[in-house]
């Protein structure tokens, strides 16, 4: 019996998933309907007010049912038997969106597969943030959800307007909108932009939408159809500033260093692993723009997105205001980390361990992965560094580069007693 979960938010049930889950019902044997939460959205209704809705309107549905899904979706279409997840598809942009979060999900379980079904023409652009931003405005939404949903949504918002008049009569008006400025300042103190951050180290910026580019993840573009670049092109730029940049230092800082040496310095100073930690030094990850998947997966900490950011933030400041704003940061966190090569980050081992075994050998290093632990989304993994067959160390890390280099620092610890 082929069984397929149809999730979504449902925040309320329209017209066009209702269409969609009648066809999915002719192509399974069992459609499961499962409410689930997606923490990028505000909620109207509350789940059990969507399960109702939902309900009643595929009663006479004899193979499809609902069910609420509370953690992750991957959990609950285990934990119902099935192996399929159905997603409706309008246009291009909830392409690109299905696929970052198919591959979220394939991610947390090979084993479920989604599968995508095209909205009929007639729903091509109905969504339910689009009806509730309708319904907030008192525009009346029944061609577009079924007529209980319909009903669901004026009694929402004619209950809204009783409780605001009833207490402006009562004076709680004022103490409400009192509470309301005091939690917006709350908020806003909390939570800290990147303007605010160049502000404090009065770093001259003068294009927000610049900044904004260079913190946009491609996850986040995805999801906020608004949103027009994500940081990719300004990446580039600052890829070539801060090479230009970091050459002259290492020109003017090290004298004494050959083309070769100084090639070698460079590489290990503008390594993904130097970048990431640059921005973690400087508490950047708080300002990335991520999509939910993304989010969810920790791809606030994760090297890679850090460093792209890191050069795209350095991308962005040097079209707007030249050197000046790149030199500030780099000098904080790069002119340091030139004179002190002791931070583990930066230290190639792999490299110098290679140096220390080809003094006199010609033979090269192998690495093996040991062992892989933890959850898809922190995996750890094990690696063990082997000349001729025999270990020389072994190191952990939640990355195989990051566990071969701890690998080979054991080794190269080993060596050096
Ligand atoms: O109708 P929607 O809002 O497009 O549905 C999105 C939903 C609820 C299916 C998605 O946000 C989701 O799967 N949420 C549950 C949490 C989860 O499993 N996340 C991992 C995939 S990013």
């Amino acid at each position: 019996m082929r069984k397929a979960v149809f999730p979504g938010s449902f925040d309320p049930v329209t017209l066009g998933h209702l269409h969609l889950i009648e066809r999915a019902a002719r192509l399974y044997d069992e459609v499961i309907v499962v409410i689930a939460v997606n923490s990028a959205k505000n909620a109207l209704f509350s789940i059990e007010e969507r399960k109702a809705l939902l309900m009643e309107n595929l009663r006479s549905a004899a193979n499809v049912r609902v069910d609420v899904a509370e953690g992750l979706l991957v959990d609950k279409v285990r934990q119902l038997g099935a192996d399929v997840m159905l997603r409706g598809v309008r246009d291009v942009q909830d392409f690109a969106y299905e696929k970052q979060i198919a591959w979220a999900n394939h991610e947390l379980d090979a084993s479920i597969e989604t599968v995508c079904l095209f909205a009929n023409e007639g729903y091509g652009s109905l969504s339910s943030s689009i009806i509730r931003e309708f319904a907030s405005y008192g525009k009346d939404v029944s061609r577009y959800v079924p007529a209980n949903v319909a009903r669901a949504i004026r009694k929402k918002y004619e209950k809204s307007e009783k409780t605001k008049e009833s207490s402006i009569k009562t004076g709680k008006e004022k103490s409400i909108r009192m509470a309301q400025t005091a939690s917006a300042a709350v908020e806003k103190t909390m939570k800290k932009t990147m303007f605010d951050w160049l502000k404090e180290n009065r770093i001259p910026y003068g294009r927000k939408d610049l900044i904004n580019e260079a913190l946009t993840h491609s996850s986040y573009l995805n999801e906020h159809k608004e949103v027009l670049h994500d940081n990719e092109r300004l990446e580039f730029m600052g890829d070539a500033v801060l090479q230009l940049w970091t050459t002259e230092k290492l020109f003017q800082l090290e004298p004494l260093l050959s083309e070769g040496q100084m090639t070698t310095l460079r590489s290990q100073l503008v390594c993904e692993a130097a970048l990431a930690h640059y921005s973690r030094e400087l508490g950047w990850g708080a300002y990335l723009l991520l999509g939910v998947g993304e989010e969810r997966t920790g791809g606030r900490d994760r090297d890679s997105l850090l460093a792209d950011m890191f050069e795209a933030m350095l991308g962005a400041l040097y079209l707007d205001q030249g050197m000046k704003p790149v030199s500030m940061i780099l000098e904080r966190v790069l002119t340091p980390a030139i004179s002190e090569p002791k931070n583990e980050v930066l230290i190639d081992y792999k490299t110098k361990l290679q140096e220390v075994v080809q003094a006199d050998s010609r033979k090269t290093l192998q690495y093996e992965l040991l062992n892989t632990q933890g959850p898809t989304n922190h995996p750890e993994f094990e690696m063990a560094v082997l000349l001729d067959g025999i270990v020389l160390g072994k190191g952990k890390g939640n990355s195989k580069k990051r566990a071969e280099q701890m690998a080979a620092k054991a080794a190269f610890e080993k060596m050096a007693r």
